[in-house]
């Protein structure tokens, strides 16, 4: 019997190998770069090592903004109005390549190494069932056999030393991150305290806005149909969209953009305390709304608001990516889309993202004769008189004085 398990070189999946080698299973270890920072070659060899039939190391960089970071931009996804889902963004793309791993390598089963209380075992388990219903998934940390086995980090370590499975005593950080092309996550250890402020150095991706230049930089960011498709910066033009993704990376970094701390509500319902760095993906998402504001016709955006961007950031965050509501939700906000063409100038210092104008040679319906408040442009005010008449009827006869005088 062989299995794909979802390794990450660290103490616990690396336990989990030599568990499930134990167990007697054959294993074929599975990394995934998102773009984490990461010593691939060590990592493949300490599984090896370890027993691991094979390992395959996956770049899936690009297939991960094409797929769900660019379609999560392009209808503003956001969960619970702070967290751009960085995480949860990434998953359904690594539990694909695993299936697809399982099927080449005729494994019955997949394995990982989450916790039992946090949302990536549904991501990754849901997204699995999608793809493959009839695939067993074992995930260690739900199965008493080895949760009590493995109650603490020392049983973690001693079995290590029995198995020889080389622990690097990489001082380990007080929390848990995870890091990816989006975004780096840092929850857990110290900060489950949530009235405690994360450390300073705690931060990876993005330099400490107060250090950031004291100059503001300038840039702008081209859509067409809701897709960037060109960005002017100092450093020069970008045509492709992945190239456009890694240097708004760059520029939001060295200008401090992108850091939050939340506490978010997860999927079972736990609380839990997050501190989050989306550099690129924010600075996007501003651009994509202004650009939205000028470009779209006002309820075919509040509809895709309410119904799209809520229930999209929903699905992902809940890990139902690959659903008929998805593919649903996607189609719609790309109708939506057809006429967000244009370019809006941005500006970054220290943490901030303003935007400074936009233009868009397609938009119908900003009309600055009409909109102006210096000339008719063909606007009849006595119009009007009749609009405010008949929106007043439900008022006037609702009897609603009594509550407010
Ligand atoms: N709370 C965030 C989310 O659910 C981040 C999860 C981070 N995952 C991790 N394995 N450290 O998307
Ligand atoms: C985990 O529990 O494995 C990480 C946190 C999460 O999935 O929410």
């Amino acid at each position: 019997k062989r299995c794909v398990l979802a390794y990450s070189g660290g103490l616990d999946t690396s336990c989990i190998l030599a568990w499930l080698i134990e167990e007697g299973w054959e294993v074929i270890c599975y990394m995934a770069n998102v773009g984490q920072e990461e010593d691939w070659e060590t990592a493949r060899q300490k599984a090896m090592g370890v027993g691991a039939k094979k390992v395959y190391i996956e770049d899936l960089r690009d297939e991960f903004i094409h797929d769900t970071v660019l379609p999560a931009a392009k209808c503003n996804a956001i969960y619970e109005n702070v967290y751009l889902l960085g995480t949860s963004l990434a998953r359904p793309i690594i539990a694909r390549r695993q299936i697809q791993i399982a099927e080449k390598e005729n494994c019955i089963a997949v394995s990982h190494g989450c916790t039992g209380k946090g949302n990536d075992q549904v991501r990754f388990e849901l997204a699995y069932y999608a793809l493959k219903p009839d695939i067993q998934v074992i995930a260690p940390w739900r199965l008493p056999v080895f949760f009590d086995r493995f109650a603490g980090r020392t049983d973690l370590l001693n079995y290590a030393a029995e198995k020889g499975i080389p622990v690097t005593q990489t001082t380990k950080k007080p929390w848990s991150m995870d890091e990816n092309i989006v975004h780096c996550s840092y929850e857990a250890g110290i900060l489950e305290d949530p009235s405690l402020a994360p450390p300073t150095d705690m931060w990876t991706l993005t330099v400490d806005p107060k250090d950031a230049p004291d100059e503001e930089e300038e840039l702008a960011v081209y859509f067409e149909k809701g897709n960037p498709c060109k960005l002017e910066c100092k450093d020069g033009e970008f045509t492709d969209v992945v190239k456009i993704f890694h240097q708004l990376n760059t520029i939001a970094r060295r200008n401090g953009v992108g850091r939050i701390d939340i506490v978010e509500n997860r999927f079972s319902g736990l609380k839990s305390r997050g501190c989050y760095e989306t550099p690129g993906l924010t600075i996007l998402r501003s651009a994509h709304m202004d650009l939205e504001g000028l470009t779209m016709e006002r309820e075919v955006r509040a509809l895709r608001d309410q119904f799209v961007t809520f229930n999209l950031s929903k699905i992902l965050y809940n890990g139902q990516y690959f659903s008929p509501c998805t593919r649903m939700l996607l189609a719609a906000n790309d109708v939506s889309q057809e006429v967000v063409n244009g370019v809006v100038k941005l500006a970054v210092y220290k943490g901030n993202v303003s935007v400074r104008g936009r233009k868009s040679d397609t938009a119908r319906l900003y009309d600055e004769k009409l909109a102006s408040m210096d000339e008719l442009g063909g606007f009849d005010p006595t119009w009007t008189s009749g609009f405010i008449q008949i929106e007043s009827i439900r008022l006037r006869n609702s009897d609603e004085g009594k509550h407010w005088l």
